[in-house]
């Protein structure tokens, strides 16, 4: 018996557009011979990597230093990642981008500013002088609480620019939230803003910073961006206003020269249990990945304007909206607030008005404009677009078939990319120029990424069969460490399987050797002995024409040992009942066979899901098997909870 099963079985494939190819900044023949190069020693892909896509002001003398599971990348090499995303855009043939844009930011009012890299250079200076005036020195951490404001971006590039350490908090978080994690990096500054627009109102930041304050020794200042103009209280000594000390500060600020693994950031993931841990990126190995996947796989050019929605609160906007594009020299585009404000076309609208030519977005998100409905995308020019990601989540195939008609208009190739807070960058994902790709599947590695499926004995899994998702080779993008707790580190991600990293993922892969991920290994149910992942049921839901989202959990079961129970989100305007119910049923059964037939069906017209856009399964298992609710600090939506026990009783 496999550790997962496949049930699922999806048959359409999409060729890559051969216009596409044709201009890609790898075509079809580069990409032959890098992965051949990859495939072969791929240290030495890397090095190419970290040469062609990375200056550096010191070589390295060693590509890889590996002592298991502690990795070194480009040892000795010397480089400024601030250098990278901004000055060397302003020098020899590249000097014409000082008056590009770098940053598009919009807020949720409508206000705009558009940064030139040239003017970026000049706030980045300003901003990393203000922090050496505050005392702050090389490895020192800095925590970001902020909204999505151009002050964000700055902030973190002048970060890396003096060689301090940044942990950006989202600012969704919680005072207590960012407390712990002032404390366990020892934050030593703290960025933040009176508040920023959501779902369009102000909403207070200052206040909670105020808050965690209390009890947070190693903060010696704090530095705050006038967002919305709220009153917000200052306390003498400790707090300042960022447009007084940057008024005064100088625009002349030398980047420093750091080792490539002087520490670049630190970012807290929750995980599924226990207290965060803070996933630690380092300098030279991370800005190659990310550098190069997104050269690679967005097929950045001087002409696109490049959107990712991910809140820079998160990896993806760590990774792709601040520095895998700027390091390109491309235009980012950065959004504030919500994308149903003032209505739920605002994407669309940002698309059409900027002409972004690439959008990255999460399946959670498209979900939600699938149930939205098609007029709000079709109300817009959306022409522009020449290449769609996703990111965050397994997309369920009749979700990627909507992305692939409605918003790229049947001629935008879309890379599924499969990574997380501790890979730094895109491990599994199609290349634009040169994979066919097949609704739902992440393809194939990135070169140079050695990825495997395993059984739980550590023997790779012969396709079709499921198991766990593993890389077996060290990768320049990888965590480095979770900060202050080399045991963790250890224990969570290399005690599995010897000397080989465990993602926490249920994969498998099919005859022609694509990966499909099938979600967290924690949420597989055993159902009368078969081991089934959730994204294959909850594919085939969404695959019914009336439904738009699902979320699918097991809850104990006499005679099964475990049930299987679906919450679903019709489309809007579909009328559930009992009927309904049955249908779907039957359409599971038939899409993917008996076992994995839901024995319950609860219709919800939203799911629980956190602040980044995942579904919390682990809550949905509460409330199936009406145990009482634990721990929701991550919840996007309260009143979610309430409704689906109300659902319960009926
Ligand atoms: C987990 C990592 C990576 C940045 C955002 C999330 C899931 C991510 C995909 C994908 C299927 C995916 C995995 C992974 N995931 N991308 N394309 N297909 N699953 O970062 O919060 O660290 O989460 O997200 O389960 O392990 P994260």
């Amino acid at each position: 018996m496999p550790d997962i099963e496949s049930l699922l079985k999806e048959k359409r494939t999409f060729k890559p557009d051969r216009e596409f190819t044709r201009q890609a900044n790898w075509n079809k023949k580069q990409t032959a011979e890098y992965r051949a190069m990859a495939d072969k020693n791929p240290e030495r892909f890397w090095a190419k990597m970290a040469k062609e896509n990375v200056s550096w002001f010191t070589p390295w003398k060693k590509v890889l230093d590996w002592k298991p599971p502690f990795a070194k990348w480009f040892v000795g090499g010397k480089l400024n990642v601030s250098y990278n995303c901004v000055d060397r855009h302003l020098e020899g043939e590249n000097a014409w981008r000082r008056n590009k844009a770098a940053i598009i930011w919009e807020g949720e009012p409508g206000d705009t500013r558009t940064i030139t890299y040239g003017e970026l250079h000049r706030e980045i200076c300003k901003f990393a002088n203000v922090m050496k005036s505050q005392g702050v020195k090389k490895g020192d951490r800095v925590a970001l609480y902020m909204p999505m404001i151009p002050e964000l971006s700055i902030a973190i590039l002048a970060c890396t620019r003096i060689g301090a350490v940044h942990s950006v908090v989202f600012g969704g978080f919680s005072a207590e939230a960012l407390r712990d994690r002032i404390n366990d990096a020892g934050a030593k500054l703290v960025v933040t803003a009176d508040g920023g627009y959501r779902r369009g109102a102000p909403y207070p930041l200052k206040p909670a910073v105020d808050e965690a304050l209390e009890g947070t020794p190693s903060v010696t200042s704090v530095v705050t961006v006038k967002r919305t103009g709220e009153p917000t209280r200052m306390q003498a000594g400790r707090d300042h206003w960022w447009h007084e000390l940057t008024d005064e500060a100088s625009a002349v600020c030398e980047p420093a020269k750091l080792d490539a693994e002087h520490p670049l950031f630190i970012l807290y993931t929750s995980g599924t249990t226990g207290k965060p841990k803070g996933i630690l990126h380092t300098t030279g190995g991370y800005l190659t990945h990310v550098t190069t996947t997104a050269k690679v796989l967005f097929d950045l050019k001087d002409s696109d304007t490049f959107w990712c929605t991910a809140d820079i609160g998160w990896v993806t906007g760590h990774s792709y909206v601040v520095y895998g594009i700027l390091a390109n020299g491309a235009t980012t585009l950065m959004y504030e607030g919500v994308p149903t404000h003032p209505g739920p076309d605002r994407f669309w609208d940002i698309i059409e008005r900027w002409g972004v030519t690439i959008f990255y977005t999460a399946p959670t998100a498209i979900r939600t404009f699938v149930r939205l409905g098609d007029e709000h995308p079709k109300k817009h020019d959306l022409s522009s677009l020449r290449l769609l990601g996703t990111v965050g989540e397994p997309i369920n195939p009749e979700a990627w078939m909507w992305y692939h008609r409605i918003i790229g208009k049947k001629k935008c190739p879309i890379v599924d990319t499969w990574w997380q807070t501790e890979t730094g960058g895109i491990m599994i994902t199609p290349l634009p120029s040169s994979v066919d790709t097949k609704p739902g599947s992440a393809t194939n590695p990135f070169p140079g990424i050695d990825a495997a499926i395993f059984s739980e004995e550590g023997n790779e899994v012969d396709p079709p069969n499921g198991g766990y998702l593993v890389i077996r080779e060290p990768w320049p993008g990888m965590l480095r460490g979770i900060w202050g707790d080399p045991k963790r580190f250890k224990e969570t991600y290399w005690s599995k399987y010897k000397n080989i990293y465990f993602t926490g993922d249920g994969a498998h892969r099919d005859q022609d050797s694509y990966f499909w991920i099938m979600g967290r290994v924690d949420d597989v149910m055993n159902i009368s002995g078969h081991r089934i992942g959730t994204m294959e049921v909850e594919s085939a839901l969404v695959s019914h024409t009336k439904v738009a989202e699902s979320a699918v959990v097991g809850r104990p079961d006499s005679l099964t040992g475990t049930a299987i129970v679906a919450f679903v989100t019709p489309k809007s305007g579909e009328t559930v009942d009992d009927v309904l119910k049955e249908e779907l049923r039957t359409h599971v059964t038939k899409q993917i066979g008996a076992i994995a037939k839901p024995k319950e069906i609860r219709f919800t017209d939203a799911l629980p899901k956190t602040r980044s856009g995942k579904i919390m399964r682990r809550l949905l298992r509460d409330i199936a098997s009406g145990r009482s609710v634990g721990d929701t600090t991550t919840l996007e939506d309260f009143s979610v909870v309430a409704k689906l026990r109300e659902g319960d009783e009926a």
